[in-house]
């Protein structure tokens, strides 16, 4: 089992469904999970997946002894200093308000404030954005937080591996951000996996053997 410890920040973007899948995946692996929601993301929660009140064990599928709960507004929690060690964050989903207010500096809540900790103690950083199309203000505010080292991993699932409904859309992006925070899974979403199959059935060669036969 991992001894891991992650923060993870749920904020007001669409795509609330990620984030259990994401709190099930990590807590199944041993981590510890010190959760933040904002107001806004228990609002998608509430209506993107009728989450009326917070209940973690349904959050987290179960894996509600892993999570160390923080309330948004306390910014004295200890995910809000900089001595706090962790192995990263990720915020999932990430909304362009959040991810303003990071590039900015000016944090106001308890997940802004662990993001710019993060950034200054030189952590690993993940924003999943979600937003479409982009203006050139949140272009720019994802430079500047790639710039100070954080990582824009937004919301686009690829549809390479053809997926058969919306939770291999969602497996396709939990796996990545795994990935990225280096936590194993077994998750069926690497292309190497794919990529001999399907070029053996999709390369020119097998379709001339095909009609030349
Ligand atoms: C139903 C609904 C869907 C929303 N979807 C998005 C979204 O996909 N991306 C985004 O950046 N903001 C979205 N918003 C707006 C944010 O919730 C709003 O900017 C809020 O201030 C974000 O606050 P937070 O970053 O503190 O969670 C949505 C709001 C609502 C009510």
């Amino acid at each position: 089992m991992s001894s891991r410890s992650f923060v993870v920040g749920i904020t007001g973007a669409s795509g609330a469904a990620y984030a259990p899948r994401l709190l099930e995946l990590l807590g199944s692996s041993g981590a510890e999970i010190h959760l933040i929601i904002t107001p806004w993301g228990r609002r998608l929660l509430k209506d993107e997946l009728g989450m009326s009140s917070l209940d973690l064990d349904v959050l987290t599928r179960g894996h509600a002894d892993r999570v160390r709960m923080h309330n948004d507004k306390d910014v004295g929690a200890a995910p809000g200093s900089g001595s706090f060690r962790h192995d990263g964050m990720v915020i999932l989903p990430c909304s362009a308000n959040t991810l303003g207010r990071i590039a900015s500096g000016m944090t106001e809540n308890l997940i802004q404030r662990a993001a710019a900790c993060a950034l200054k103690e030189r952590r690993r950083l993940i924003l999943c954005h979600r937003e479409t199309p982009l203006s050139l203000i949140e272009i720019e505010n994802m430079a500047t937080v790639t710039r100070s080292g954080g990582i824009i991993a937004p919301l686009n699932p690829g549809f390479y591996l053809a997926p058969s409904g919306i939770s291999d859309l969602i497996d396709y992006m939990v796996a990545r951000i795994l990935d990225l925070l280096d936590v194993p899974h077994s998750l069926d979403t690497n292309w190497g996996d794919h990529v001999d199959a399907v070029s053996r059935d999709a390369s020119p060669d097998s379709k001339q053997t095909e009609s030349s036969q």
